[in-house]
């Protein structure tokens, strides 16, 4: 089967962002649009936060079927929306927007793809799980968020600048129902708590390529086997703080998976077909390598 050639009924994705050069994204979706012979195509578009009114009209004008939105839009665009999904009304934040007859609703897909990718990757479920997130910036709340719609018994969050934990766990609390407590910082943060949870996610940029050696102040020796660790950095795979966990015995999995599941679910979203999962995989991995 053939790729079809683009033509006058090719339905259009894209990416808003600023900048855009890097993103695996086009790599994902075309790949898997072509594995399915879909006549569809996705393009990355720079837009400057200054144009994205006329960016977001432009959906409409243009007829695209769906973008996503990437920094520094997701929380910029609700108010250009016709109707945002619940869940990513409690997040603040949109990175997919679907075309529904030139009606614009947003949706979070980076929560319910860290979700996903916990329970196809790790056949961990949250529901009534307890969970510790480092970090309180905007990853943080999608996770926070989608963890707690997904029936977490409890939530502990953890930040460098406490306050910010202090808002993310308030607002978490507030929005959801289910109990979010912060915690101090580093050398202060329980043994007890770390001890206890289910599963720990390290949300902050801390070990990001270039800066691979670089760990969060944790009590790694706290953690045990029958815990699962993740990170969201998938550049490096292993970031320190996931081969800290891994000594410990403690079960880990990097952030591919939230980033593979975002696109699968952006995927399923304008197209209303199962995605093919393996060839987004094997086409991210490709742009990871
Ligand atoms: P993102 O959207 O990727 O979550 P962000 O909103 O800028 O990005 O949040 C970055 C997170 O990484 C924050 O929790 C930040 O902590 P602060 O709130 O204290 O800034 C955390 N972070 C970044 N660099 C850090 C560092 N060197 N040590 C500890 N935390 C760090």
């Amino acid at each position: 089967m053939g790729f079809p050639a683009i033509n006058g009924n090719t339905k259009v994705c894209g990416l808003f962002g600023w900048p855009v050069e890097h993103s695996f994204s086009p790599a994902m979706h075309n790949a898997a649009y072509q594995r399915l012979s879909l006549n569809y195509t996705y393009v990355p578009f720079n837009v400057h936060p200054a144009s994205l009114p006329q960016a977001v009209q432009a959906v409409r004008a243009l007829g695209l079927a769906g973008v996503n939105v990437t920094v520094p839009h997701k929380q910029a665009v609700l108010p250009l929306l016709d109707q945002i999904d619940a869940a990513a009304q409690m997040i603040g934040a949109v990175n997919t927007i679907v075309n529904v007859d030139g009606k614009l609703v947003g949706y979070n897909t980076d929560g319910s793809g860290f979700v996903k990718s916990l329970i196809e990757g790790a056949r961990f479920a949250p529901k009534n799980k307890t969970a510790l997130i480092l970090g309180a910036g905007g990853a943080a709340r999608a996770v926070a968020v989608q963890l707690a719609l997904s029936g977490l018994a409890g939530l502990y969050i953890t930040n460098r600048t406490p306050a910010r934990a202090a808002e993310l766990a308030e607002h978490v609390s507030r929005t959801t129902g289910v109990q979010a407590v912060a915690l101090p910082w580093g050398h202060d943060l329980p043994a007890d708590i770390v001890m206890e949870v289910d599963l720990v996610v390290q949300t902050t940029s801390m070990g990001m390529s270039p800066h691979i050696d670089q760990c969060p102040d944790f009590p790694l020796t706290a953690l045990h086997a029958g815990q699962l660790v993740c990170d969201l950095i998938y550049n490096p795979d292993q970031t320190a703080f996931l081969r800290g966990a891994a000594a410990r015995g403690a079960a880990t999995l990097n952030g591919l998976g939230m980033l593979l599941y975002q696109g699968v679910l952006a995927f399923e979203l304008w197209t209303g077909q199962t995605a093919p999962v393996d060839v987004m995989r094997e086409a991210l991995l490709k742009q990871v390598a």
